[in-house]
């Protein structure tokens, strides 16, 4: 992220997210920083430590590569909006220790930081693409209070009751046993700690995926043919996306109070519709498709996606209609005194 875009996350927005000055944000001493800092994946791991292995294949290859460098990545208006609604329903307080699941290229762990001035936020994620970039953007931003790990959540023994908040973008719909992992964060938090996390709601509320996808199976934009005929299984990024089963996979992983609340916050992938086909082949289903489609050309898709896209084309960028589950949860406990940091 840079200078212009951290200004525009704070200031252009409607949700209560604290302004700060990055010279208020602590640098951690050496000792201060074994905090935020969980055993055992220090260094690179291997496929021996995860049980997703398919996700750790994909975020580690193309699909990682592809978001590790998007240069739009963080860049746009959907993008910025959904990042500041999370940080906003987390309620996060100066002294909170924040734990950002599948926190990606590190944007949402930021803002975290930022928030927790007295505290701080660690970013886990199976990719190491994107994690090279988050450490890099939180080394080009100054931000110390921030440590990011290379970490299967659902398996990764994180500190017992060691975190006050758990914060998720987009990042907790690939676990292979849902309840496992969110149980294993719920042991990561303290007693009464909170959890927020936004979701996309289901393909057919999703004019993101269904409009570019329609566009190169070459069927109508209808959602539920383009469901239907999307090839294999039902995308993993749908996994959570009925609310009935949501909080049933919270209640069984222990959490208290969920609360499963719709937003509309639409989504963009450029700033014009060629600059968002050409993001969209690179990543996603999209890119999928494109590899599945012997007969489909990359120049054929991309100009059928610039032709579906246009009409998105707005003075913010190509916004395509997007819903989300907002979510917010409490682990286990007394809500009452946080653990004191030693
Ligand atoms: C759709 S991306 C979202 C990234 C980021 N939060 C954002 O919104 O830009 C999903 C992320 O979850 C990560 N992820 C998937 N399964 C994971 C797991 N079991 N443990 C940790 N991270 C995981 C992926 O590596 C990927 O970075």
């Amino acid at each position: 992220m840079n200078r212009r875009h951290r200004e525009r996350l704070a200031e252009g927005t409607a949700f209560a997210v604290k302004k700060l000055s990055l010279s208020s944000i602590p640098i951690l001493a050496p000792d201060r920083e074994q905090q935020f800092t969980t055993p055992g994946s220090q260094g690179v791991i291997t496929a021996m430590d995860v049980v997703n292995h398919d996700q750790f294949q994909a975020w580690n290859g193309a699909e990682g590569a592809a978001w590790a460098k998007s240069p739009k990545q963080g860049e746009n208006r959907g993008f910025t909006e959904t990042c500041l609604r999370l940080i906003a329903i987390a309620g996060i307080g100066p002294e909170d220790r924040v734990l950002d699941i599948g926190c990606g290229t590190g944007e949402t762990t930021l803002l975290a930081a930022r928030q927790a001035t007295a505290g701080g936020a660690v970013g886990v994620d199976l990719s190491a693409p994107m994690l090279r970039r988050a450490r890099r953007a939180a080394a080009a931003a100054g931000i110390g209070n921030v440590v990011f790990e290379q970490a299967d959540a659902q398996i990764h023994s994180f500190p017992e009751g060691s975190f006050d908040v758990a914060i998720s973008m987009y990042g907790v719909m690939f676990f292979a046993d849902p309840v496992a992992a969110f149980a294993n964060i719920g042991r990561a938090l303290r007693p009464g700690g909170r959890l927020a996390v936004v979701c996309p709601q289901q393909p057919e509320e999703c004019g993101w995926y269904v409009i570019p996808v329609a566009a190169l199976l070459g069927v109508p934009p209808a959602p539920r043919d383009v469901v239907a005929q999307y090839p294999g299984e039902r995308p993993a990024m749908f996994s959570l996306s009925d609310p009935a089963r949501l909080h049933d996979v919270l209640v069984r992983a222990g959490f208290a109070d969920a609360s499963v609340e719709p937003a509309r916050l639409p989504q963009d992938f450029g700033r014009t519709a060629d600059e968002a086909a050409e993001t969209l082949l690179a990543s996603g289903p999209t890119r999928y498709l494109l590899e599945q489609d012997e007969l489909l050309s990359w120049e054929e898709a991309r100009a059928r996606l610039e032709a579906a896209l246009k009409p998105y084309e707005s003075s913010a960028g190509v916004l395509l209609p997007g819903a989300q589950w907002l979510v917010t949860a409490h682990a286990p406990g007394s809500l009452g005194k946080r653990r004191q940091l030693s």
